[in-house]
């Protein structure tokens, strides 16, 4: 694993004394961080933030890459899941398989399935995959911790009234698979029912730092993606990132650099830009971490707090040609992650064949490689100018290792940064209240359902006074 943090263009040096941080600043935190750290530690050995030890868990590993190796039958693999349960997976598969996995004859695929993931409860995209795909030739993988998400729930029961009708009700136990919590929720007395081959989400992950159990491992392994070596690259971040001095821990130290600028600079927005296509769906993941764990109206002492960063995800260098006028010229509210490969996978040399437009020689004879990477520099460079603070990771490639790594980091930087921002970094109740609101205007009449349901009837009778076209 080789990942490197460059925090130079985010201190006072790089953007100036009203925009970048100081050196004193981040050390002033050193007696906060060792605090927050120690917190961390103890609740990671009262096992109660699961996340930290998923990378060491060598018998899921073997038991996923087992179920993926009977699974050369399929042609399509399902998952059937949102938000936690979905951009893990799309975060891998973007990541780490072809990066047109899906179009490769199955030989080139060497016999593993396609992936697609259905994370939304959008009637088209239901209906228009199940429409593409050959059902008997498909197993759909439903991941819901708590086996109580409509969206998911819904798309289960189109998948399973298709399997029963079409091939019939003893293929069930073929074609589904389920990622679900070990004994609560709704999904798990369905499994046992049917005898389905099922993984667990343990009860101490959250959804969105899932993507190291069977939610991200899964659908990773059945594509053929090396979960192994991912798991490698988070362990080996793990040794930086479970250091105590802020100084010497990058996840640390980048939570540091985006609280201080957040709450003594005004960069209320944090931007993950990745240059590489494989690498965009990386900086998806990471709006929902950051969103979903920091965004909180009350702090841990119960107090009114309404922080979070607004995570912003942007691609380098098609970005440059919609958002960068923006980020470079529009309010100075932003901190900029930029993301660089230094070997991309694939050579793409520019050929010398349009001498004769010499406006364009200077591109000629250069990899394509070396353009994004001189066009990642040339808008940290526009940045700077602007006094814009930007801090950068470095991969030397794409590879699993560096993922895991990656991910591993951006995990423990938002435990980090809900310490500081001193908000339970791993509950999500505005996720909870919207659950429960789709639940009540859906019909289903439990208790609170019925309550919650007046309580939408009342506001919306308020809003009939409003205007609206
Ligand atoms: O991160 C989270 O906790 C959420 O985004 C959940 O993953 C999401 O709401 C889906 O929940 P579930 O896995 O219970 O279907």
């Amino acid at each position: 694993m080789s990942i490197r943090f460059d925090y130079n263009g985010a201190t006072t040096q790089a953007v100036g004394r009203s925009h970048g941080v100081t050196v004193k600043e981040l050390e002033g935190l050193r007696k906060r961080a060792k605090g927050i750290h120690e917190d961390l530690m103890r609740r990671r050995r009262k096992k109660e933030l699961g996340f930290y030890d998923l990378p060491f868990d060598d018998v899921l590993v073997r038991a996923i890459q087992e179920y993926a190796r009977g699974l050369r039958w399929a042609e399509n693999f399902v998952v059937l899941g949102i938000g936690g349960s979905a951009l893990g997976p799309i975060c891998l598969h973007t990541a780490l398989a072809h990066n047109y996995h899906n179009l490769l004859p199955a030989a080139k695929r060497r016999g593993r399935p396609r992936l697609f993931v259905l994370d939304n409860s959008d009637p088209e995209i239901v209906t228009r995959l199940l429409d593409a795909v050959d059902l008997k030739k498909t197993v759909f993988n439903v991941v819901t911790k708590s086996g109580a998400t409509p969206e998911t729930m819904s798309q289960l029961v189109v998948a399973v009234e298709l399997i029963r009708r079409k091939i019939g009700p003893k293929a069930l136990k073929k074609h589904i698979v389920a990622t679900t919590d070990v004994s609560k929720g709704l999904l798990r007395p369905f499994c046992d029912a049917h005898e389905l081959a099922s993984f667990v989400v343990p009860d101490n992950v959250g959804g969105r730092f899932s993507v190291f159990t069977a939610v991200g491992l899964l659908p990773a392994a059945v594509e053929g993606i090396a979960i192994h070596r991912l798991l490698a690259g988070a362990r080996d971040m793990a040794k930086r990132c479970t250091r105590s001095d802020l100084m010497r821990n990058p996840a640390y130290l980048n939570a540091a650099i985006h609280y201080l600028l957040d709450t003594r600079r005004g960069k209320t927005m944090s931007v993950m830009m990745p240059y590489s296509n494989a690498l965009r769906d990386v900086a998806d993941w990471y709006r929902q971490l950051w969103a979903e764990s920091l965004g909180k109206a009350h702090d841990v002492h119960g107090r009114k707090a309404y922080v979070g960063q607004t995570p912003i995800k942007a691609l380098g260098a098609t970005d440059q040609h919609s958002q960068v006028q923006l980020y470079v010229e529009g309010p100075n509210n932003k901190v900029f992650n930029l993301v660089q490969t230094e070997r991309f996978r694939a050579r793409c040399p520019i050929p010398k064949s349009f001498r004769d437009i010499p406006e364009l020689a200077y591109l000629q004879g250069h990899d394509m490689g070396a353009l994004i990477n001189a066009e990642l520099d040339a808008t940290e460079f526009a940045l700077a100018k602007a006094k814009r603070p930007t801090v950068r990771f470095v991969l030397d490639s794409i590879t699993p290792e560096n993922v895991g790594g990656l991910l591993y980091l951006l995990e423990v930087q938002t435990a980090f940064a809900g310490g500081l921002y001193e908000i339970d970094a791993f509950d999500q109740p505005g996720v909870e209240e919207g659950k429960k609101a789709t639940a009540a205007l859906m019909g289903r009449s439990k208790a609170a359902d019925l309550a919650k349901a007046a309580e939408i009837a009342s506001v919306w009778r308020k809003k009939k006074s409003l205007r609206s076209l």
